[in-house]
């Protein structure tokens, strides 16, 4: 029993300090503010899918072989050194986990300034999982 409430105690704690990782240090969460999204991915193992070369059920190309993790360089898709930042602004009324969740299941709801509609892999959306998704946008929101 005690070791019940100790474990339950813990995984509180474990997403509380994840949750507290995940919505970066701008500034303490003030009133009604949303703390997290739905569900807050694993950043590290987002960083990890991030680098793939081949990625998801069908073996698509990875992000990284588009997305420049470098300031300013660009392959395919936009340099994604600071997307964290991007994002909270991109789309007015969208929350930057939002933004990027969104432009990873359907990369031609917005389309970046400058790039061209169709660029993007457009089945991530199928191919990954939830998680993978999640785990994604947790390591994009790092990049500021
Ligand atoms: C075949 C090249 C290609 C691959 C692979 C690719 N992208 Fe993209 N991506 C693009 C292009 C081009 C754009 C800009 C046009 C647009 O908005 O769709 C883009 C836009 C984005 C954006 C919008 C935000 C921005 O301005 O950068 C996000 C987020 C994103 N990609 C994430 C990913 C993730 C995560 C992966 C891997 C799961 C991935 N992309 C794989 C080409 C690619």
């Amino acid at each position: 029993m005690r070791k019940l409430t100790l474990t339950i105690l813990l995984m509180l704690l474990l997403s509380l300090a994840l949750a507290a990782c995940g919505g970066g240090s701008d500034e303490p969460a003030e009133g009604g503010e949303e703390t997290a999204a739905t569900s807050v991915g694993d950043a590290a193992n987002g960083e990890r899918l991030f680098n793939e070369t081949v990625i998801g059920a069908a073996s698509a190309p990875g992000c990284i072989t588009c997305h420049s993790l470098e300031p300013g360089v660009v392959l395919v898709g936009p340099s994604h050194s600071d997307v964290g930042t991007r994002a909270q602004t991109a789309v007015e009324g969208m929350s930057a986990a939002e933004y990027l969740e969104q432009s990873i299941r359907e990369p031609n709801a917005h389309i970046t300034e400058g790039y061209t509609e169709g660029v993007m892999y457009q089945t991530y959306g199928e191919e990954l999982t939830n998680t993978q998704i999640n785990d994604l946008v947790a390591f994009l929101l790092t990049l500021e």
